[in-house]
């Protein structure tokens, strides 16, 4: 286990959304594609009136800013998180909304019975759990037949290997970004096939064009909690980066993220199959 699946550290590192922010800002900053992930993820996601809709690891519960009201009639949506402080954050920011929800769920034991969702989300968040097989579980048994999952993640391309060779070349002997997520871009459509039956991966086009270096650094120091750097390793970083961007007018770096779209088989599905055969 790594320290970006180890609860004591992910607890931690979202014991509220100040670290969250900072990354966030970083992209609405000098992310290239000007559309923003969160309006490219509204263009996926599929509602109907009177939907039950989850979101599991909700953070500050960001994506839903200004597009609750987007929702159809009648739907209801619980925000859910396993840290308190994230869930109290939702909670005061959406509070005077009747059809929102706030609850404290850890994904590997969702205290929901069965099929009772039309939507589960769980974005940037399923490299943080450690029993992955078991949170998919949940999230099948919580889903009605012909129930949606949607799960953004990143590849292991993108920002990694630009942040790996950064610490190799300030310092040969930091080994950082080494790892794989767990749940990426690259392996997670063989995990989700396990427990759902149409698996369907849109990747999101963007790059990073950073202009301001403290902006890299901040964003560098905002995951020490999930990562194993110091802060002392980040000060030859920062002259690293500064030197690319006084060359380069920018700090140029490609990104790999996207969402998989997952559907729970609907029962009539299942009996035309069995009576074809
Ligand atoms: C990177 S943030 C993503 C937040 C939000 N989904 C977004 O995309 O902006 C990961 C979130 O997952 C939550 N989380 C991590 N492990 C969890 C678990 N086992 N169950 C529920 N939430 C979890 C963290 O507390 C954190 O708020």
């Amino acid at each position: 286990m790594s320290k970006m699946n180890n609860t004591e550290n992910v607890k931690d590192q979202y014991k509220d959304d100040s670290n969250l922010s900072i990354r966030t800002r970083l992209h609405e900053k000098h992310s290239t594609n000007k559309q923003g992930f969160f309006p490219w993820l509204f263009e996926k996601y599929e509602f109907s009136k009177g939907y039950r809709i989850l979101e599991l690891g909700c953070g500050n519960g960001a994506q839903w800013e200004n597009r609750i009201q987007l929702l159809p009639p009648d739907c209801i949506l619980v925000l859910s998180d396993f840290s308190e402080g994230m869930v109290k954050i939702v909670w005061e920011k959406y509070t005077g909304l009747k059809n929102v929800l706030a609850a404290k769920v850890d994904i590997q034991n969702i205290p929901f019975p069965d099929g009772c969702f039309d939507v589960v989300i769980a974005n940037h968040m399923l490299y943080h759990v450690p029993d992955l097989p078991r949170a998919l579980s949940e999230v099948k048994r919580i889903l009605k037949s012909g129930g949606k999952f949607y799960s953004a993640t990143n590849g292991n391309g993108g920002m990694r290997p630009f942040l790996r060779n950064a610490f190799k070349k300030v310092n040969p002997e930091l080994d950082f970004f080494t790892r794989d997520f767990s749940f990426n871009l690259q392996n997670g459509q063989k995990m989700l096939n396990q427990y759902f039956d149409e698996v369907q991966r849109c990747d999101y086009e963007d790059s990073l064009s950073v202009t301001e270096t403290q902006d890299l650094v901040d964003w560098l120091k905002s995951t020490i909690t999930i990562s194993s750097y110091s802060e002392d390793d980040l000060e030859g970083l920062y002259d690293y980066f500064e030197d690319i961007r006084l060359k380069e007018g920018a700090i140029n770096i490609s990104k790999e993220t996207g969402l998989f779209i997952s559907r729970k088989r609907d029962k009539g599905m299942l009996f035309m199959s069995r009576e074809g055969r």
